[in-house]
């Protein structure tokens, strides 16, 4: 174990984070707003590889986030980089190890349902898999809800007093990397699939299998493939959750201070 990890390890446990967060495709830059306590590169860390995907950095930095210490993730691995299994869930296994015991996914997505353009966030009640490439994990039948209910409604309370509105709804997660077909976006419309992306389904099965309680926030970039006609490319994501990235700040910034107090 190298010794930039250990060092890093032990300033986060002196610091006991009650969040971790995994930040989504463009929304890296939010660290920078916050003073850095520590901070690591993603190659320093056993078991885990570079990031190779624009926007997304490839560093974990412990930050103090309105003064309160939160565990930042920048970048994610995705299965359609290629990945297996254990390594789109490394970093949810590293909070784990480090003993955080909440965590807060954000995504830039596409909005299915009607209500969500770009702009809107959404947080996520539930997830579907268009097909899972992490099906060989066991759990019971029906699969209960990972996302926990607690979080989902400290979100809403902190939208609430920022005045932003949070809509909430069903995430379905695609394998990529392609993006849809207009058939596909509709046959996810009539599934109760409000949003769709290429992320944060199989880390949050995953926190909740270890026993860390998951909460997930998709930033709607752009209506899905298919409702507007447009076509799409992942610039535009990163341009739109750019944009939007301080609302997602704010909002990270108020469950920190909520969870450090109770
Ligand atoms: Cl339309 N589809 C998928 N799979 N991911 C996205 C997206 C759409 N928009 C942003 N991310």
């Amino acid at each position: 174990m190298s010794e930039a990890f250990s060092a890093f390890a032990a300033q986060v446990r002196q610091h006991s984070p009650q969040l971790a967060v995994i930040l989504g495709s463009g929304m890296g830059t939010l660290a920078a707003d916050w003073p850095v306590l520590a901070q690591l590169r993603y190659v320093e860390i056993p078991g885990m590889v570079a990031t190779t995907v624009v926007g997304h950095a490839g560093m974990l930095t412990l930050n103090a986030v309105a003064g309160v210490p939160v565990l930042l993730f920048q970048g994610r691995f995705h299965f359609y980089e290629g990945h297996p299994p254990q390594q789109v869930e490394r970093p949810v296994r590293l909070i784990a190890e480090l003993g955080v015991p909440h965590l807060l996914a954000t995504n830039a997505a596409g909005g299915i349902a009607m209500t969500l353009g770009p702009g809107s966030l959404m947080a996520i009640r539930d997830h579907l898999w268009w097909k899972s490439p992490a099906d060989a994990v066991q759990f019971q039948s029906p699969r209960p809800s990972v996302y926990s209910p607690r979080l989902i409604g400290l979100l809403h309370e902190v939208a609430a007093s920022l005045e932003l509105r949070l809509h909430q709804g069903v995430y379905c997660a695609v394998t990529g990397p392609s993006y849809e077909t207009s058939a596909e976006i509709r046959a996810m419309r009539s599934w109760g699939a409000d949003a769709v992306g290429m992320s944060t389904a199989h880390e949050m099965e995953t926190a909740a299998k270890l026993g860390i309680e998951p909460a997930a926030i998709s930033l709607i970039t752009n209506a899905a493939a298919g409702m507007t006609g447009e076509s799409l490319d992942h610039h535009e994501v990163l341009h739109e959750a750019a944009r939007q990235a301080t609302n997602i700040g704010r909002i990270i910034a108020g469950l920190a201070t909520r969870l450090a107090a109770t």
